[in-house]
Formats: structure tokens, C-alpha cells, sequence
């Protein structure tokens, strides 16, 4: 069966969609790169979307009203691009209950806590403090709740005791790098046995 068209969806630095974007390149990958999109006009993974070959593009949500003309946009350029799944990566914005129901079942996040523990924010500090032994990080489905849909794969590091919040985000962040490119591996076999919407 041909391969998903994958868009990544980024707001920063972008090295998870870095991972995404080397996996993709394979012949033998279920997913090929076609777009990332940022919500902000200067996110560093924008050169490096370019750097790979692929087509990348801001669209800025605060040139918008409000959050659904923003996703409207959104869509119209995931449409543009016939794109088949989405991989959020690092992508800082919650989406509302229409572009989630517009994309169920073919939207992917990572997200870097061992859900469903802490959801949200500063997750490696609440993580430390709460005196946990080991974090990690969680691809899941996307679903209207934030952080609340079905886990994919997981990948466990430990809490050491020296651990600040950014000594552990940079030891989940390795983690974060092999898990997401085989948790999305995972998902597209199962958006290619669906029908197409
Ligand atoms: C990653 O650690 C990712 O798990 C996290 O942001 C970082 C993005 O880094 N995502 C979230 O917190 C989503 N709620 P990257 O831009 O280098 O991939």
C-alpha cells in the first residue's frame, strides 16, 4: 500500500520533527514528509524542514480572531498538501474541538510526561517534585480532551537525585527522539486500514 502523507505540526526548535523527518525519508517508512506548519513565523524547524526538502510554512495564529479562523487556516493548508496524518511535535497551541473531530483517529502528539500523570505544563518539574522515580514520554492520539487521548507507545527514563527540570527534559528528550518515529510507524498501519474520510 502507498505511503500516508504525513505533516508535522511544530512550534520551536523542532527536533522531534527532525526524527520524524529522517525516519520519513526512507523508502520503507509507512509515511512520507509533505508539509510542517508552525504557528509561529520564527520557529528554528522551519530551516530545517527546508534543510530536508520539505515544504514548510507559518501560519501565525495571532494574524487570526480567534482560534477557529486560525485552524481554518490550518486545514485549508493541510488540505492544500493532501495530507493523510498529523504529528504534533512540540506544537504549542490547544486545538479546539472542531479541528480535533476534523482530523480523529488520523492525529498524533508527543507529549513528555508517562500520561495519563501530568498533562500539561511543566511536566519534568511537577514530576520532580512530586518525588516520582521515573518520567518519560507518551505518543497518544489526539482527542478533545488536552493530553487525554489513547496512549500509542511509551518510553520510561529515572528520576536521578540531582535532577533539575531541564537535567530530566534532556534525558526524556533522547528518549522522545526513537519513540516517536516508531509510535508513529505504529499508528499509520492503523489509519491504512481505515477507510478514507
Ligand atoms: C518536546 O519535549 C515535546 O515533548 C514537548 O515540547 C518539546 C518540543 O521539542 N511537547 C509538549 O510539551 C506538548 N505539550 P522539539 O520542538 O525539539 O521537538
Amino acid at each position: 500500500m502507498s505511503r500516508l502523507r504525513l505533516a508535522i505540526l511544530i512550534s520551536g526548535r523542532g527536533s522531534n520533527m527532525e526524527q520524524l523527518l529522517k525516519a520519513a525519508s526512507e523508502d520503507n517508512y509507512p509515511a512520507e514528509a509533505v508539509l510542517v506548519l508552525s504557528n509561529k513565523t520564527n520557529a528554528e524547524g522551519l530551516e530545517t524542514a527546508r534543510s530536508h526538502g520539505v515544504a514548510a510554512k507559518a501560519v501565525p495564529h495571532k494574524d487570526y480572531a480567534d482560534r477557529e479562523s486560525f485552524e481554518h487556516a490550518l486545514d485549508a493548508a493541510l488540505r492544500e498538501h493532501d495530507v493523510d496524518i498529523i504529528a504534533l511535535a512540540g506544537f504549542m497551541r490547544v486545538l479546539t474541538p472542531w479541528f480535533v473531530r476534523r482530523w480523529e483517529g488520523r492525529m498524533l502528539n508527543i507529549h513528555p510526561s508517562l500520561l495519563p500523570k501530568y498533562p500539561g505544563l511543566e511536566t519534568h518539574k511537577r514530576a520532580i517534585e512530586a518525588g516520582d522515580e521515573e518520567a518519560g514520554c507518551s505518543v497518544h492520539w489526539v482527542s478533545e480532551g488536552v493530553d487525554e487521548g489513547n496512549v500509542i507507545a511509551q518510553a520510561r527514563v529515572p528520576i536521578l537525585a540531582d535532577d533539575t527540570p531541564q537535567t530530566l527534559a534532556d534525558r526524556v528528550l533522547v528518549e522522545e527522539h526513537t519513540l516517536y518515529p516508531h509510535a508513529l510507524a505504529l499508528a499509520c498501519e492503523q489509519v491504512k486500514k481505515k477507510p478514507s474520510s
